[in-house]
C-alpha cells in the first residue's frame, strides 16, 4: 500500500499525512536523526514529533493562534542545541531566526545547526540583556519565542519584547512550572503567569497545556497590543 500523501496543515509551514506532522526540509542535515519521507512532489519532509519538540507539541495540542508565517523574523530565547530552532527554520524559510543561548556547550551544537541554514543567526548571549544583541537583530521581530526554563521566564520574554518586538507582534512563552517553583502545583504557577501577563500591556490570547508530551509545561500565546 502507498504511504498517505503529505499535505499542507492549516498552520503555515506545517505538513501532515493525516496522522503525523512534518516540516519541509531546507537542508539534508537532521539534528535529531529524525525520519525523512519523500512527498509525491519530490520534496523531503522531516518528521516533526510532538514528543521531540515543543513546537510540534503546540500544534498537536490544537493551538489556534499560530503566529508563524514563511517570512517571520523570530527572536528565539533559550535555543539550546538547536533542535526546535532547526524546525522553526523550516517553518519560516524566508524569515530569520535569531537564536540566543548562553551556555557554551549547547551553543556549539547550535552553531552546527546554523552553519547549514542561511536563516539562522546564532547569538551567544544572556537573554536577560537584550541590549547585547539589539544591533545584531536590527529591526523589530514578528515573534519572540521563549524557552529558557528559568524562574523569571515572563520577565525575560517581556524585557525582550519591549526592546525588539514589532507593535502587533507575538510572544510565545513556554512555561516550565517546576523551573518557576518546584514545590507548587503547575496550575498555581500558570495562574500566576496569567495574572502577570494580564497586568502588562500585552494581551493573553491562548494557553496550550503540553501534557502528555511535556509534563508540567504550558505555552502562553501573547500579543503586543
Ligand atoms: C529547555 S532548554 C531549550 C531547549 C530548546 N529550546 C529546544 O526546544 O530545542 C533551555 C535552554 O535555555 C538556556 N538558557 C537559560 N537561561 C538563559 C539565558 N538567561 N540566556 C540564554 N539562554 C538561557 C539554557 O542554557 C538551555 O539551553
Amino acid at each position: 500500500m502507498d504511504p498517505p500523501a503529505i499535505r499542507q496543515h492549516s498552520h503555515s509551514g506545517v505538513y501532515t499525512d493525516g496522522a503525523d506532522l512534518y516540516t519541509r526540509s531546507t537542508t539534508d542535515v537532521r539534528p535529531g536523526g529524525e525520519r525523512v519521507v519523500k512527498g509525491d512532489n519530490g520534496h523531503d519532509y522531516r518528521s516533526f514529533p510532538p514528543n521531540g519538540t515543543k513546537l510540534a507539541a503546540i500544534v498537536k495540542m490544537g493551538v489556534t493562534n499560530w503566529p508563524f508565517t514563511s517570512g517571520s523574523r523570530v527572536l528565539y530565547l533559550g535555543a539550546g542545541a538547536g533542535t526546535t530552532v532547526s524546525y522553526m527554520a523550516d517553518v519560516c524559510p524566508q524569515g530569520q531566526i535569531y537564536a540566543v543561548e548562553f551556555a557554551p556547550e549547547p551553543f556549539r551544537s547550535l552553531l552546527e545547526v546554523a552553519r547549514r541554514r542561511s536563516n539562522v543567526v546564532p547569538i551567544l548571549a544572556d537573554a536577560r540583556t537584550p541590549a547585547a544583541y539589539t544591533t545584531q537583530v536590527g529591526r523589530p521581530v514578528d515573534v519572540v519565542y521563549q524557552d529558557v526554563a528559568q524562574r523569571d521566564q515572563w520577565d525575560i520574554a517581556h524585557r525582550n519584547a519591549l526592546a525588539l518586538l514589532a507593535p502587533d507582534g507575538w510572544v510565545v512563552l513556554v512555561v516550565k512550572a517546576s523551573s518557576v517553583d518546584v514545590a507548587r502545583p503547575a496550575t498555581e504557577v500558570y495562574a500566576d503567569v496569567r495574572s502577570v501577563i494580564r497586568s502588562s500591556a500585552f494581551r493573553l490570547e491562548e494557553v496550550v497545556d503540553l501534557e502528555p508530551f511535556d509534563r508540567e509545561h504550558a505555552v502562553f500565546i501573547v500579543r503586543r497590543s
